[in-house]
């Protein structure tokens, strides 16, 4: 039924979709984000969204959430922003993040979608290299 069918979008996405609850809880990932940040599904479910990415964001990503939940001032839900993946084996790479916002029931929670760039990034560079 539609549940099923949406499931199955989700999990064959190209883009990696990512949803955390409101202080950051990794409730879901699917198979592309996790082949984009080398783990197992186990690994990252139930931890913070934060183990994903580089220092500085690493450690300020509770309060740029906390901001948000206090303020209502979104600085990436409904902008997107190109920002530094950290994959497990500690590498870095770009991606364009988008986020929005889920309210279902009583509860809150956020979606993001993980668009990889590292391609596109070295592909400038080459080009940049030969002019
Ligand atoms: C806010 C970085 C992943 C959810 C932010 C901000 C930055 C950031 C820089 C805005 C700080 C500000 O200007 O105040 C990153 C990085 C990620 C990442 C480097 C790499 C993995 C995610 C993911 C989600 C997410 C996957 C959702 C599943 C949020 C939320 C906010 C936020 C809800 C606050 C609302 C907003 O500012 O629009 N993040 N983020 N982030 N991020 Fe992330």
């Amino acid at each position: 039924e539609r549940a099923k069918l949406l499931n199955a979008i989700i999990e064959n996405a190209i883009d990696g979709i990512i949803t955390i609850d409101e202080f950051g809880i990794i409730e879901h990932i699917n198979p592309s984000a996790l082949t984009l940040f080398g783990y197992n599904r186990d690994e990252l479910i139930g931890k913070n969204v934060s183990v994903l990415m580089p220092q500085p964001d690493k450690a300020r990503h509770d309060h740029y959430i906390a901001n948000y939940r206090h303020s209502g001032h979104a600085h990436i839900i409904g902008i997107g922003r190109e920002v530094q993946g950290q994959r497990r084996d500690g590498s870095v790479f770009p991606f364009r993040l988008g986020v929005s916002e889920v309210k279902f029931s009583d509860r809150r929670i956020f979606t993001g979608f993980i668009h990889d760039l590292s391609r596109q990034k070295e592909d400038e560079l080459k080009i940049k290299s030969y002019t």
